[in-house]
């Protein structure tokens, strides 16, 4: 097996005496796309930031593309795109001319800014849009432009936080489509999102974390096996509230989210049986997936 584009041991970040990463170990392997699950303020970005230079760690070791330990190398800059958290575009520039400069930073030739910019554009649905400035950009497109200008370099590895928070379904479509074709052609991809629905399909591997500790990590179906059982009911009360004692009689485990009832059970059509004619009841089942496992070792309660 090919040696791990990152492998991190005992990586730990404070901020004024808080730990908000706290001696993570994990690798990213060539070819993979890697996910970083966690609520709010888990130390997602911090992680990313300590790997791309940008935040300096406290303790711990990083080793990039099995050579570096040092992610502010100009070597690890050249072969690491980043997508940041924020869209730090330049507003007042046309959309070509961000990538363009982009690409000067990255010391590319003229010519070879030229070709990568007509690649990008198309790649990033926005050749129509090339010479409008940024700031009259939808999110969306806002955000496709942030993924191209990361693409420049042809980066081996892509590291994005959040690439598709607060788009609408078609551009995030849009977008996992080129993750997937980046993926395809072979660059790897470290990625954080909130949406369980990007995760399962993106992702060959994932870390689920919280208060800056690594909770689970494996394959999304391997983990929701490992630690769910396979079925979830969800039992709404058509009329709040809900009476949780008048179902302490089902078989499955049970979890309460406001008025919303769920049995996790090894069968739901024997949890449904129970439940027959009871028009007082919305019952949906369905099987378990990566939004239940995260509720399940991160819990219900909200953060920051
Ligand atoms: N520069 C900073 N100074 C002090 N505290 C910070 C700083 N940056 C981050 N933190 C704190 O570190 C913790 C982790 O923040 P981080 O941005 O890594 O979370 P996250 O997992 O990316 O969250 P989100 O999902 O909301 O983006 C938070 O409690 C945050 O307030
Ligand atoms: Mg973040």
């Amino acid at each position: 097996m090919s040696p791990p584009l990152i492998l991190a041991t005992g990586v730990t970040k404070r901020y004024h005496d808080r730990v908000v990463v706290d001696g993570i170990d994990f690798e990213v392997r060539a070819g993979e796309c890697f996910g970083m699950l966690g609520p709010n303020g888990a130390g997602k970005t911090t992680t990313l930031r300590m790997l791309t230079g940008l935040t300096p760690k406290d303790a711990g070791q990083l080793r990039l593309f099995d050579r570096f330990t040092d992610p502010a190398a100009p070597e690890v800059h050249r072969r690491l795109g980043v997508v940041s958290q924020e869209d730090n575009l330049d507003d007042d520039l046309s959309v070509a001319e961000n990538i363009v400069i982009y690409g000067r930073y990255f010391g590319l030739s003229d010519p070879l800014i030229r070709t990568r910019l007509e690649e990008l554009l198309e790649f990033a649905q926005l050749v129509e849009r090339r010479h409008h400035p940024v700031r009259i950009l939808s999110g969306g497109m806002k955000r496709r432009l942030v993924i191209a200008r990361a693409l420049v370099a042809a980066p081996e590895l892509l590291i994005l936080d959040e690439p598709t928070t607060g788009l609408d379904p078609q551009a995030r479509h849009l977008i996992w489509q080129r993750l997937a074709a980046l993926k395809a052609n072979g660059t790897t991809l470290f990625l954080t999102t909130h949406y369980m629905e990007e995760a399962a399909r993106l992702c060959d591997r994932l870390m689920i974390i919280d208060a800056g500790r690594i909770l689970a990590m494996g394959q999304p179906h391997a983990l929701i096996q490992e630690h769910l059982e396979p079925e979830v009911v969800e039992i709404r009360p058509l009329v709040p509230p809900l009476d949780r004692e008048a179902f302490a009689h089902l078989p499955g485990r049970m979890e309460q989210s406001g008025d919303t009832l769920y049995c996790h059970s090894q069968d739901a059509s024997e949890v449904m049986q129970h439940l027959r004619g009871r028009r007082d009841l919305v019952c949906l089942s369905r099987p378990a997936g990566l939004e239940d496992l995260f509720l399940k070792l991160t819990g219900r309660e909200l953060r920051d």
